[in-house]
């Protein structure tokens, strides 16, 4: 039997202890570790711990003490084969011996750890030679300083493709392909896979290097170039930097995941240490699983633009069916085409140390791609949501926290298209608990000034609010002369009411609801008035009977809101009009830019829906 020591201490890493022994008995979080009433003893105070971390268990009341190994053989009475083959299976691990192939490939293992770190001494002296400049250069340029380039081990691979397989031919040609370093295809030559690059060494938990990634230095496909997977490298199971965030997150209890390497490495050097990222892929559910044996909630860091956003979704979605009590991931999102890199180098490191001080929850995530997925203005579009939703919290196998995920839901939901009507969820909600919007959208200036906006299908509904709003409160008639004036409301004996009250807001200088009805009631639209008056589709804050001992701040927000109605209904139709235009063109000719332009068109068109959404949220606290 040959199984190394190191094996069994990667078992023994890929197994969450606490998630091991909570199929037996009921463990509770604490701290940073986990209790349980010992099951070795008989107690009904818990005094047994467990620590993920280290890999063990320890009763301070008996003395019980081992890991996952001894769980299994001391609690479910298993042989040490068998313990250590159902750990294997799970951890999905190949048990060595007695299989001689398997002990062979744990001695390829080692061969190319020396393969690697030959690489490496290799790259690093091509980057501090002649030959390197260019790539010095580049990280001077990036703002990459001395002491980091060390740290992190950068070194060059010239622009050849046999010099590497050249300088390490002692290793054997095999072994070179084996670490992929060299590429073989069919009985071509080997040759140097990575070629006139930056290189960035890859690290497992212990500091040995077991890949690399190649940047190109300038333009040129692909931007980097990883190894391919290896004896020693699992991508997906890998995390860059995670030798040196480890550590570092046990002082400062958190963890940053970032898209790219650069970004950790840029981070780091900001004083952000504890930071990890995966390797070209989404986050993968092992990955997770990893960072979780350091934090509870890790924070995506992600671009906020489409691809970045697409990602934060991807690992949201993967951590659904493995979450657990007290574990969860969170949020923030950068500026719209900006990495942490980026960010850093353009704001400093204090404009990054705001944005993660104040992330977003999962479920909050969640909830905000959901309903920012489509507008949401038909019955089909808003169950959709519903349907949405529900299907992810069925993606989670924790029962209780399923259960808090849907009552959550179900909250939002409902004070999202029911508030007015259902006051019982009214008093739990707080409005766009968590969202932000982002200022530069809040602008509801026309898109062409000079056209006149024909309001239809859904906006008539508003523009009626707004008009029973105009009715209520007649004195802002004159504030917002010029909008009003724009308007074509696609409904004539609307169209006719607006009319008037126009004609008399400008004969008229003080105007009250009453004076106001007084005189309409000679038109013919009177009785279209009094009908918005009564009209309960909508309900604004403008659309409110105002008693007459109103308070001033009741007034105020609802003349507030009027104004901001108008501004929205008014603007939407040139919206519209450009999303249409913008749609034209990526079917025409898809390119990042059209493309950019038809999302930004459609984030704000949802904010302006969101913003309506917002208007008719009745604050009784007021
Ligand atoms: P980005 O294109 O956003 O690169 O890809 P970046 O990290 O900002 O790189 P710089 O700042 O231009 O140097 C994000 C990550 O996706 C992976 C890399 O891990 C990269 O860091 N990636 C990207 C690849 O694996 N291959 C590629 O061709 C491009
Ligand atoms: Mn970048």
């Amino acid at each position: 039997m040959t199984l190394s020591p190191q094996w069994l201490e990667q078992l023994r890493s890929r197994v969450t202890l606490s998630t091991l022994i909570g199929r037996t008995v009921k463990v509770q979080k604490a701290g940073r570790e986990y209790k349980a009433c010992c099951p070795f003893h008989n107690e009904n105070t818990p005094s047994f711990t467990i620590n993920d971390e280290k890999g063990f268990y320890h009763c301070f009341g008996c003395g019980a003490h081992g890991d996952a190994i001894s769980w299994m053989t001391e609690q479910r009475g298993l042989g040490f084969m068998d313990a250590v083959k159902d750990l294997a299976a799970e951890a999905q691990m190949d048990v060595p011996a007695p299989d001689p192939r398997a002990a062979q490939r744990q001695e390829v293992r080692a061969t190319l750890h020396d393969v690697m770190a030959a690489a490496q001494d290799w790259f690093v002296a091509q980057f501090n030679g002649t030959e390197g400049a260019a790539a010095r250069e580049y990280l001077n340029n990036r703002g990459i300083s001395e002491s980091t380039i060390r740290e992190f081990g950068f070194g060059f691979a010239p622009d050849s493709r046999g010099r590497l397989k050249q300088a390490l031919s002692t290793h054997g040609i095999d072994q070179l392909i084996e670490a992929g370093l060299l590429i073989k295809v069919d009985d071509k030559e080997p040759y140097d896979r990575f070629r006139g690059r930056l290189m960035i060494p890859i690290r497992d938990p212990r500091g040995r290097v077991i890949a690399f990634g190649g940047r190109i230095l300038g333009d040129g496909e692909p931007k980097y170039l990883n190894s391919p997977d290896t004896p020693l490298f699992d991508k997906g199971r890998t995390l860059y930097n995670l030798d040196k965030a480890s550590p570092a997150s046990r002082r400062t209890g958190r963890i940053l995941v970032v898209e790219g390497y650069m970004d950790a490495i840029a981070l780091a050097q900001a004083g952000f240490a504890d930071v990890v990222a995966p390797l070209g892929t989404a986050l993968t559910e092992h990955q997770i699983e990893r960072i979780w044996k350091m934090v509870e909630a890790p924070i995506l860091c992600f671009d906020g633009d489409n691809a970045g956003q697409k990602a934060a979704m991807r690992a949201a979605l993967r951590a659904l069916p493995i979450l657990r009590p007290s574990h969860s991931l969170h949020f923030i999102s950068l500026p719209a085409g900006q990495d942490p890199d980026d960010l850093i180098r353009s704001e400093g490191a204090h404009a990054f140390a705001a944005l993660i001080a104040k992330p977003q929850t999962l479920d909050d995530k969640i909830w905000q791609v959901e309903f920012d997925a489509e507008p949401l203005n038909t019955p089909e579009t808003k169950a959709g949501l519903k349907k949405r939703l529900s299907d992810h919290v069925r993606d989670i196998a924790d029962q209780d926290i399923a259960h808090h995920y849907r009552q959550e839901f179900n909250d939002r939901y409902q004070a999202a298209f029911f508030a007015q009507k259902d006051s019982r969820s009214d008093r739990r909600f707080t409005p766009n608990k968590g969202r932000k919007f982002p200022s530069k959208f809040v602008s509801y200036k026309p898109l062409d000034e000079t056209k006149s906006f024909l309001i239809e299908g859904y906006d008539l509904q508003i523009a009626k609010g707004i008009l029973g709003g105009l009715i209520r409160h007649p004195c802002r008639i004159s504030s917002h002369f010029e909008e009003l004036h724009a308007i074509k409301l696609a409904d004539s004996q609307l169209q006719i009411l607006l009319g008037e009250l126009i004609n008399v807001a400008m004969s008229k200088e003080t105007l009250d609801m009453q004076g106001l009805l007084t005189i309409l009631e000679k038109t013919d639209c009177y009785n279209v008035a009094k009908g918005l008056l009564r009209a309960d589709a909508l309900n604004f804050t403008f659309n409110r009977k105002m008693p007459d001992d109103a308070p001033s701040q009741l007034i105020e927000r609802a003349h507030k809101d009027l104004a901001e109605a108008i501004k929205v209904v008014t603007a939407r139709p040139g919206l519209e009009a450009a999303l249409a235009e913008a749609t034209r063109r990526v079917q025409d000719d898809l390119t990042e830019e059209s493309y950019a332009e038809q999302q930004r068109l459609r984030e704000a068109k949802q904010l302006f829906h969101e913003r309506l959404v917002d208007l008719t949220q009745i604050d009784d606290t007021l």
